[in-house]
């Protein structure tokens, strides 16, 4: 890769999957050449109702302090954004989706417009909505006016782990397993990806004028 190029790697997790993917994307960005930021999106519920679910204030606790939440300046630094979460009754967590809201600006100034993106996410059952999880956050990244990255069977790896649309892994609810070598192969293989597409787009969205007002 001869650009310079950033990549944002923008997620929510709560048991560590989703931390797990992303910490892997990254690594295959870096490995592509690329600057890489990691960045953990923030609870939106209280800690009352946190407390119901065992360690997960320990747990977001531990993430916050190592990952700074993302900000707008991350999403326009980058030339490439991967978003990672876990699947919540069959679609991407609405922490996720709060970032994505916070985007509109960017939006409205094109600053999101031909930047590669992709997405992955965890689920606990291999047939509890991690395909639907992926594929509905595709929509939000086409209105943001990014080039939609996916994996595709660009890896040997991605015929025994992930999915065409991103990466992901399969936890089994209270097993808690974490991503195999296979899932983190597929994530690495993901940011390298990822990494290579944006560096190409660069010289694309030098040409690309403000959006129409
Ligand atoms: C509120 C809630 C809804 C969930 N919905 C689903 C679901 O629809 N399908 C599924 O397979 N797993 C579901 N899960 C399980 C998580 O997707 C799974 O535990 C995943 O590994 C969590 O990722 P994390 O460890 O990064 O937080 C749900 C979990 C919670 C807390």
């Amino acid at each position: 890769m001869n650009a310079q190029v950033n990549v944002l790697v923008a997620f929510y997790s709560r048991g560590g999957s989703v931390e797990a993917l992303a910490e892997a994307v990254a690594e295959g960005a870096r490995l592509a050449g690329a600057s890489v930021r990691v960045r953990r999106v923030r609870e939106l519920v209280d800690q009352e109702t946190m407390q119901l679910a065992p360690g997960w204030i320990e747990s977001a606790a531990r993430m916050n302090q190592t990952y700074e939440a993302p900000s707008l300046d991350d999403a326009r630094w980058a030339d490439g954004l991967a978003f990672g979460a876990p699947t919540r009754f069959g679609s991407a967590a609405s922490e996720l989706r709060a970032y994505f809201e916070t985007l509109g600006d960017l939006w409205l100034r094109g600053d999101l417009a031909g930047k590669a993106a992709g997405v992955f996410t965890a689920s606990s059952s291999p047939h509890g909505g991690l395909e639907a999880t992926g594929l509905g956050l595709y929509p939000t990244l086409a209105h943001l006016g990014m080039i939609i990255v996916p994996t595709g069977y660009g890896h040997p790896s991605l015929f025994r782990a992930g999915t065409p649309y991103g990466a992901a892994t399969v936890s089994y609810g209270a097993e808690r397993r974490p991503p195999t070598e296979d899932d983190l192969v597929v994530a690495a293989y993901q940011g390298e990806r990822l990494a290579g597409v944006a560096a190409a787009l660069k010289a694309y969205r030098s040409q690309i004028g403000p959006p129409p007002t």
